[in-house]
């Protein structure tokens, strides 16, 4: 079997790069829930909500970076990319839990057109969480088709570039890479002449 470096075209962002970040980001986010982002009237810990499936490498590392007692849970969604409209989306699996009047962090890999985080807050204050904030580990703001808040931000990509690895996917791979690379784009031309 292959490799899958070779079907990256550059690193875009290194793993000490990504980890140095991460441990700024856990700090931040521990210090501002000590000094008044936490809200719950009775004082229980951050619910750390990772939404499936390209948050789990970066949820897993941040959450070792939040020196705060946390607990986590995880929904998954389908996105409105496959058949259905923008907008719309379904939910897989739900939360175990209610965050009714819990703090409540939402983490995703990548914030791209917006459309699957609307959604998801629309979804979540309905169940009137005590405070509800996102942390993403890219935000690409080029693609930005609904304005949606962010509170914490790992790295901003200015260009429209195909992004994978540390979660992030083509066609369900090279989410185990170490670092964030952009896919050569023949990989994904290749699939569309293939599809057709
Ligand atoms: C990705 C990502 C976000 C969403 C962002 O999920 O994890 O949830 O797309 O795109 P948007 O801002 O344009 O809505 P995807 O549906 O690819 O599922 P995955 O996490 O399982 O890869």
């Amino acid at each position: 079997m292959k490799g899958i470096r070779e079907e990256i075209e550059r690193v875009l962002i290194a793993p000490q790069e990504i980890a140095e970040r991460v441990r700024l980001l856990g700090a931040e986010i521990a210090r501002d829930y000590r000094s008044g982002a936490a809200k719950d009237p009775y004082g229980r810990p951050l619910l750390v909500v990772g939404i499936l499936k390209g948050a789990i490498p970066f949820l897993a590392d941040l959450i070792r970076a939040i020196d705060l007692p946390l607990e986590y849970d995880f929904m998954s969604v389908s996105s409105y990319r496959n058949g259905t409209s923008p907008g719309e989306v379904r939910i897989l699996k739900d939360l175990d839990r209610s965050i009714a009047k819990r703090d409540v962090l939402i983490v995703e890999d990548i914030v791209d057109t917006g459309n699957t985080l609307d959604h998801i807050l629309r979804l979540f204050r309905a169940r009137s969480p005590a405070s509800l904030r996102v942390c993403t580990l890219i935000d690409k703001p080029v693609r930005r088709e609904v304005d949606v808040e962010v509170h914490y931000v790992g790295f901003t990509i200015p260009e429209d570039v195909f992004v994978v690895g540390y979660g992030l996917d083509y066609a369900e791979l090279y989410r185990n890479l170490p670092f964030i690379g952009v896919l050569r784009r023949e990989i994904y031309e290749e699939a569309r002449v293939e599809d057709r």
